[in-house]
């Protein structure tokens, strides 16, 4: 069933003055935590996805790999990770980032993706889009395209979805806290 989204923003929690005084930290672990949303998070992606032509998953270090995971299991496509710093063993392409609270580098492995390849992203939230335009640019180094950004929500006012659609992806999220 489609996660109506009053229902869902009230059973994510927000956490002020978390990790920094002023921030208003969006807790998701709420919703992995209640079976009733989780599942209506899942059927909510599985529903609007099944009919996307797109070949890979990319999911995001680390909440994202909790919806990818479920996303690519069901769906029956591959899942690339998108790692933090210093997590992948082989051959890999990096890229700095900034976040709503600080500074990363996101890295993926080098043969996860081929040139050609359709990539749909997905991540738990999108705030100022740092870490969902670090694995657009990733993807583009690897000669393929992301298809679409995918989050459980959208904070509009940090502005990152509106860059995601400015670099020409699509976005899609299941709610948004102004
Ligand atoms: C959080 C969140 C998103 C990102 C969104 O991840 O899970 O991935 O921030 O912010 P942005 O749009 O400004 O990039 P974070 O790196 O804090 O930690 P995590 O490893 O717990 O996912
Ligand atoms: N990532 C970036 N900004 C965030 C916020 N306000 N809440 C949760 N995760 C975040
Ligand atoms: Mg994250």
């Amino acid at each position: 069933m489609i996660i109506d989204d009053f229902y869902l923003k009230s059973q994510i929690r927000t956490v002020p003055d978390w990790p920094k005084p002023g921030i208003l930290f969006r807790d998701v672990s709420t919703i992995f935590e209640n079976p009733k949303a989780w599942r209506g998070v899942m059927d909510s992606f599985i529903h609007r996805y099944m009919e996307l032509d797109f070949s890979h998953i990319g999911a995001m270090d680390a909440r994202g790999f909790l919806i990818g995971s479920n996303l690519s299991y069901v769906l029956n496509k591959p899942l690339v990770l998108f790692r933090k710093k210093g997590k992948l063993p082989a051959k890999t392409i990096s890229v700095e980032y900034d976040l709503e609270y600080g500074t990363a580098s996101l890295e993926v492995h080098a043969d996860s993706l081929q040139k050609g390849d359709r990539v749909l992203l997905v991540d738990d939230l999108i705030a100022t889009g740092g870490t969902l335009l670090a694995a657009v640019q990733l993807i583009e180094k690897l000669g393929a395209r992301t298809i679409e950004a995918a989050a459980i929500m959208d904070l509009p006012d940090l502005g990152g979805s509106r860059r995601l659609q400015n670099a020409g992806v699509p976005t899609f999220s299941l709610c948004a806290f102004e």
